[in-house]
């Protein structure tokens, strides 16, 4: 069920859109249902039905599919909605709420076969909470047998004392549940149809519902609120963190000022400095640095690289041993190969630096390929744009571009060639030559070795 807004986000997004450790909420719930090897996975959507589609099918692909409910009345409603699609069948429903992001498969799996082990109409999953507030209530008869949920504004003094709470995650048997939905009424404070109601109604026309009560409340509560969400980002952050420590051997300096996401690796002996953010599906290697202010965004990092403060680095890939920073930015796939060297305010963009390649200051490298052992001095600018398409500047190995030198791309600088400080290179430089000036030109050749 992922249809409704979730008014009290106070938002114009759909609850199920918002991100919980870097994936939407609706996310999360289509992953946990795609372990369980379903049929088919029908995503009930209404608000941005387009967005909440896209996000499913981004997760699952073709295994979701899709039933609209365009004017939200109710849970009930909501499985109502895909009727035509599972009424007739023989399958068991598992309903899952889109806010309820954080359960188990594992813990599904045993709810499943309880379901089944109780040949149940209807299996609830519930959990005991210190405070309800908030949730339908577990109602149960004299000898423990539960008889019917109450809602939070529809129960009484009595019931609200009640510890015990539907996680909003049921089984049913298919044609027990839409012939029971017939007869759910919206005679609630909020005038909605409650799916809620099914399980009463079962019970009152002779059939099974039975209660999995689940040890971990975490796992299943609910998030309607902004406060709630940023408490789960909060809880994925410090699990995925102290897994990082106890398990992986990785140094946080100060653990509760960093954002890891729950698909990051990151090697043994690495040591993270204070509010570094490592986004997606980023690896990093053993024995790395990354000192403060730094982002890392599903990039890939090979062992023992020195991150320094404040640099970001996204879609990219550096190899060992290398060094970046500060205040460097890497994107759109650059590729820094072994101890290749990127310094203060050096950007690079969809370039490649070869082994030991050293780029120190100051630096635009965009479009670029640069060969093996080479220094592209401070303030050297490859001017990629002509205004219409982006050129490639190729370096070969073991250059000295000189500082503030500006490659006018396309444009190609042969093996051990040396630009001078200032020159505007706007046509090839042939191997083993000192060129210079405005636009640069041959000064002399260079004897090799
Ligand atoms: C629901 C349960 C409550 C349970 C709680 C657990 C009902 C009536 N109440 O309350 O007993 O304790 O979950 O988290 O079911 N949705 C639709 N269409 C609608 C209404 C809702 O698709 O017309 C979807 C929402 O997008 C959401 C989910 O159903 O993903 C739950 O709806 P929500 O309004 O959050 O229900 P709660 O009030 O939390
Ligand atoms: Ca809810």
């Amino acid at each position: 069920m992922a249809a409704g807004l979730g008014t009290r986000m106070r938002s114009k997004r759909a609850k199920v859109l918002h991100e919980l450790g870097g994936a939407p909420l609706i996310a999360h719930v289509v992953r946990a249902a795609q372990a369980l090897d379903p049929k088919t996975i029908l995503v009930v959507v209404g608000h941005q039905a387009e967005e909440v589609e896209q996000a499913a099918l981004a997760e699952v692909g073709e295994l979701a599919s899709f039933a609209v409910q365009a004017k939200q009345r109710g849970t009930g409603d909501a499985v109502e909605s895909a009727r035509d699609r599972l009424e007739a069948s023989d399958s068991l429903v598992l309903v899952l709420s889109g806010d309820v992001p954080l359960i188990k498969v594992e813990t599904l799996r045993k709810f499943i076969e309880h379901h089944q082990n109780a040949r149940a109409d209807c299996s609830i999953l519930s959990v005991r909470l210190e405070n309800p507030t908030g949730y339908g209530r577990i109602i149960r008869d004299a000898n423990g047998a539960v008889q019917k949920i109450v809602e939070q504004r529809d129960a009484n003094e009595e019931q609200r004392q009640v510890k015990e709470i539907n996680s909003g995650i049921y089984c049913f048997d298919a044609k027990k549940l839409y012939g029971a939905l017939r007869n759910v009424e919206p005679a609630n404070d909020q005038g909605e149809y409650y799916l809620t109601d099914v399980p009463e109604i079962i019970l009152r026309d002779g059939g099974t519902v039975s209660v999995f009560l689940h040890n971990d409340s975490r796992e299943v509560s609910g998030i309607n609120t902004r406060a709630e969400l940023a408490e789960f980002e909060n809880l994925i952050r410090r699990t995925a963190i102290r897994k990082l420590m106890i398990d992986g051997g990785v140094t946080f300096i100060d653990p509760s000022h960093a954002y890891i996401s729950a698909e990051a690796e990151i090697g043994r002996d690495s040591i993270i400095h204070p509010n570094v953010t490592i986004e997606g599906k980023t690896i990093v290697g053993e024995g790395c640095v990354i000192r403060s202010g730094v982002r890392i965004t599903n990039s890939r990092l090979g062992d023992a690289v020195v991150v320094k403060d404040h640099s970001i680095i996204v879609d990219s890939q550096i190899e060992s041993n290398c060094a970046v920073g500060p205040f460097a930015h890497l994107r759109m796939n650059a590729v820094l190969e072994e101890k290749a060297n990127v310094g203060n305010f050096v950007e690079v963009k969809k370039s490649r630096l070869k082994r030991g390649t050293k780029a120190m200051h100051l630096t635009y490298l965009g479009d670029a390929t640069i060969g093996e052992r080479t220094n592209i001095g401070a303030g050297t600018v490859t001017c990629n744009f002509d205004g219409r398409n982006k050129n490639e500047t190729i370096i070969e190995d073991d250059v000295k571009i000189g500082s503030d030198t500006m490659l006018v791309a396309p444009v190609r600088v042969g093996a051990r060639s040396v630009t001078g400080a200032g020159s505007v290179v706007t046509r090839d430089v042939p191997p083993d030559s000192l060129v210079a000036g405005v636009p640069a030109e041959v000064k002399k050749k260079l004897s090799r070795g």
